[in-house]
């Protein structure tokens, strides 16, 4: 496995291969990220997976500075999971100059749910990711379905560019309790962990009456939230949107589009200071 550093260097390595696959990575890898590594390996020649944490994605009072690096871990384990480069660049490699030339994706999808609670979060990961595009060439990336909105507005870029790149996402994985695996989960103290698989189960309990055959999507909305609360998280959403644009399903229609599977169920909330985020498609 090659670890570079370079823009330069990463062109000159990948230059004879046909059929590059792609996962971006903000490191401290778990078994969710590598999950993807092995999904995206049978579809390459060459496998590429790139560990850097974009400062462009996170709010002036996010975990910038905190956010978890074990870089050698790291590469033990994308060695083991298949890799063949690990493209590592530095701040200074990947900005050299402020990066004012941004990528604004449709407000009616990034504004909405996480770009609403993190203004210019989709901002910061569309620039990142179209940047990174353009020094790896993927002909495949994979990304999580457990950033279900990221994984949304990746496709939208890739289709409203033309950008000549496969997205494909991958399952969400999750431990045996429900929770899913996050790079977040470790600020989590031990009683924290015991209660954070309640956001899942909430969501589960969304999904559930749904099929069921739950219509009033606001009254599950507002259970949830109120359940959430009371347990002493700090929910920022919890809803239903249809999984096509994550806008608000038509009143009339939810019974349909749950029978469908036209649904999704996303939710994020914060315990302590550490925020979670997950859905459950119906
Ligand atoms: P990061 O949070 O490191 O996640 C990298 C990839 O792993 C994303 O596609 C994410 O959806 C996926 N992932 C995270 N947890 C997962 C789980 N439990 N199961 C399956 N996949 C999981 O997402 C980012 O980095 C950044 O925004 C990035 C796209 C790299 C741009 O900076």
């Amino acid at each position: 496995m090659r670890i570079i550093h370079t823009i330069a260097e990463l062109r000159a390595y990948l230059t004879p291969f046909k059929r590059k696959a792609f996962v971006p990575t903000m490191g401290n890898l778990h078994e969710g990220h590598l999950a993807l590594v092995r999904q995206a390996k049978p579809l390459s020649d060459v496998l590429v997976v790139s560990i850097f944490v974009n400062r462009l994605q996170f709010l002036p009072n996010e975990d910038f500075d905190t956010y978890p690096r074990t870089f050698d871990t790291d590469c033990l384990a994308l060695k083991a999971a298949g890799c063949d480069v690990v493209f590592a660049p530095s701040e200074q490699e990947l900005y050299p100059t402020p990066q004012t030339f941004k990528i604004h994706p449709p407000a009616a999808l990034a504004d909405i749910l996480e770009g609403h609670f993190r203004p210019g979060f989709f901002v910061g990961v569309s620039t990142v990711v179209m940047k990174l595009f353009a020094c790896v060439l993927p002909r495949v990336a994979v990304f999580g379905q457990k950033d279900y909105q990221q994984l949304m507005v990746i496709r939208e870029m890739v289709q409203q560019f033309a950008l000549p790149i496969d997205i494909m996402g991958g399952a969400t994985l999750r431990y045996a309790d429900g929770l899913a695996l996050s790079s977040r989960n470790q600020y989590l103290t031990p009683d924290q962990r015991s209660e954070a698989v309640q956001l899942s189960l909430t969501l589960n309990v969304m999904a559930q009456a749904l099929r069921m055959g739950a219509t009033d999507v606001s009254a599950l909305e507002h259970q949830a939230m109120t359940t959430l609360s009371e347990r002493g998280w700090k929910p920022d959403y919890m809803v239903v949107r249809y999984r096509s644009d994550l806008q608000i399903p038509a009143p009339d229609a939810v019974a349909a589009l749950a029978k469908k599977q036209s649904l999704v169920v996303l939710g994020a909330a914060k315990l302590g200071h550490t925020r979670l985020i997950d859905n459950v498609e119906v």
